[in-house]
């Protein structure tokens, strides 16, 4: 939440400052802002998005070999242009953008008050704007030791970048818990939330740990913690590919990451499903696999959409390889007294790697004994480096807040897991395992198949773009799906949706199926098939209009349904890969049609890094 870009070199920094906040607009988008070093730090900021923010500007002079840029997803008051980033401090020494949250704020700001401060917006960052002035002002210390002195007093979450406007080309950043990378060129840094700002001119980067400063000018970086000691970082290089922020003609990143699945399933196996061996290699575990397949129970803790993959995950794990599992919401994981030991096995899913309840509940884990495994999108990412172990998704990046390919990658890599793990426990035998593993491969071919049934999908959308609830039931690997399919409708287009295992739709929802209530009916050829066909029929008798995904080629439910989706049919252990596909593009087809901003839904971002 929130994005934070900065620059100081060579360059203007103008283009580099807004080239680098669109990219990191998934993480909020609600107001924005930058800061451009000339004589004097100047501000200009306002509520909206990135393009607003160009507007704004308009032909003023953006001068400034350094700079600074946010775009925000509001905590401490509304998104409006006073609460936007920069703050300036009262008397203009200094000018500041975070993200986090100062969690004392309110304390800080009556002392700051008591001794003649005054404050414009409603924001905490303002507040610590103004304590850095006081520090500075009244102990006659450098720019960079009023910061760290300033962020031993405050308690809570931060990634932040200060300006001095006595100190002009030197940016000074710190963070505690939001992430915030450098990037290292030759005669300029560049700073940013992620890496995806910095990737077009340098592929050399050092992340920040907790409580590290770097010290930035153009031609020198020291680094420091917070109480001045010698960090612990190191030099990493990156690898990101610039291409992913075109649109490839899409009108909607989230429609091109759906188009992307068949590719991005198969950069998830490649290398790892090796054909010859008919086997499956997952380097990430190498030192951890022995561990990991004599679990007397595995944990696994995610968020949104990451949870419903973990709730696979648990079907999966179950299924194949015999190993109890416990699927945790990070948040409510972290504050519980979870059982948790150093015999427990924790795996954390996140696509960005920089959800704060799942960090959080990472370092619970790790803390207890427990040994904590990532599977991860993005390289270089907290969890990818508080993990002991991992997997990463490689689906390329996910720009669309509503996860739609990242989800898939990880429910691959569970299976991928899953069978690895079923096959070394003697779960699975060899015929089965290399069986399934053939199946695997042919995933992508039956997903290009359920895509070309978009413009249908379409259709069939259209008639539901004013619906007021709808429904998603499901059993098995398809119950998480329908809860997918529920959540990807209510993210992009406001409807409510409520996904539910299809057998306690009569403990509740049944009450509310009349005529005007769409129901979406996972019902794939599996065990429950027969159970499901029931339900449409409980559904129709009270004149409920259905939805179903089906297999193709399929008759009951097809015959006693209003529309149909079809997946090929597959192994159940594949069929929630397959399923989720056409409740995606339903989702996204609805919300096209009612107007919705896609890519960036209205309250969300793609990043939570704030509790
Ligand atoms: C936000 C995003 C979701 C995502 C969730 C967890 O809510 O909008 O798309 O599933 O965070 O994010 P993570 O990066 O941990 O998977």
């Amino acid at each position: 939440m929130c994005g934070i870009v900065g620059y100081t070199g060579y360059r203007q920094s103008y283009p580099i400052l807004m080239d680098g906040l669109r990219k990191l607009e998934y993480r909020g988008y609600d107001s924005a802002g930058i800061s451009l070093f000339a004589d004097k730090p100047s501000v200009f900021k306002c509520s909206g998005k990135i393009r607003d923010l160009e507007d704004h500007i308009g032909t003023a002079d953006v001068t400034g070999t350094t700079g600074m840029g946010h775009t925000r997803w509001a905590t401490h008051g509304e998104p409006n242009d006073i609460n936007a980033h920069p703050h300036t401090s009262q008397d203009g020494h200094f000018v500041i953008i975070h993200n986090g949250i100062i969690e004392n704020y309110d304390i800080l700001k009556n002392k700051l008050e008591k001794r003649g401060c005054l404050f414009r917006s409603e924001t905490d960052t303002e507040v610590l704007a103004n304590l850095i002035e006081y520090i500075y002002l009244k102990g006659k210390v450098p720019a960079e030791v009023a910061v760290r002195l300033a962020l031993t007093k405050v308690v809570g979450t931060y990634g932040l970048v200060v300006m001095c406007s006595s100190e002009p080309g030197q940016l000074i950043a710190a963070r505690c818990s939001s992430p915030l990378v450098i990037g290292i060129g030759e005669g300029e840094y560049f700073i940013a939330s992620d890496a995806s700002p910095i990737a077009g001119y340098t592929k050399s980067v050092i992340y920040l740990n907790d409580n590290d400063v770097a010290i930035i000018k153009s031609n020198e970086l020291i680094l420091k913690t917070v109480k001045a000691d010698e960090p612990k970082m190191k030099l990493q290089s990156i690898n990101i590919d610039t291409n992913d922020y075109d649109k490839g003609g899409f009108e909607h990143y989230m429609l091109k990451e759906i188009f992307e699945q068949p590719r991005s399933i198969t950069d998830t196996f490649r290398g790892r499903l090796v054909p010859d061996q008919s086997d499956i290699k997952l380097g990430g575990l190498h030192g951890v696999i022995d561990r990991l397949q004599e679990a007397r129970r595995i944990i696994v803790v995610a968020c949104g959409t990451s949870w419903h993959a973990a709730l696979i995950g648990e079907y999966l794990l179950e299924d194949l390889a015999r190993i109890p599992v416990e699927v945790e919401y990070a948040s409510e994981f972290r504050y519980r007294n979870p059982v948790l030991g150093p015999y427990d096995i924790v795996i954390a899913i996140s696509q960005s790697g920089e959800t704060a309840d799942t960090l959080a509940a990472v370092r619970m884990a790790r803390e207890a004994g427990a040994m904590v495994l990532g599977i991860c999108n993005v390289t270089g990412s907290g969890l990818s480096r508080e993990t002991d172990a991992g997997v990463y998704t490689h689906a390329g990046i996910e720009i669309g807040v509503a996860s739609t390919k990242a989800f898939t990658a990880q429910v691959t890599v569970l299976t991928m897991i899953a069978l690895l793990l079923g096959r070394n426990r003697g779960h699975i035998d060899e015929d089965q395992y290399r069986s399934l593993i053939g199946e695997m491969h042919s995933i992508p071919s039956g997903i290009t198949r359920i895509l070309e049934q978009s413009p249908a999908i379409r259709d069939i959308a259209k008639q539901f773009s004013n619906a007021g609830s709808m429904l998603y039931i499901g059993r098995g690997y398809c119950f998480p799906v329908a809860l997918e399919g529920a959540l990807k409708l209510k993210e992009i287009s406001y409807i409510h949706a409520e996904g539910y295992p299809a057998a306690e739709m009569k403990h509740g929802p049944i009450a509310l199926i009349d005529e005007n209530m769409p129901v979406v009916v996972v019902g794939v050829k599996d065990k429950y098939y027969g159970k499901i066909v029931s339900n449409v029929q409980e559904i129709k008798a009270r004149k409920g209009i259905v939805i179903a995904v089906v297999n193709e080629g399929d008759e009951q439910i097809s015959s006693i349904a209003d529309h149909i989706l079809e997946v090929p049919e597959s192994n159940i252990i594949f069929s929630a890969l397959l399923s989720v596909i056409p409740l995606q593009l339903f989702a996204y087809h609805i919300a096209v049609e009612r107007g919705c901003d896609v890519d960036q839904p209205r309250n969300l971002a793609k990043s939570v890094t704030v509790e």
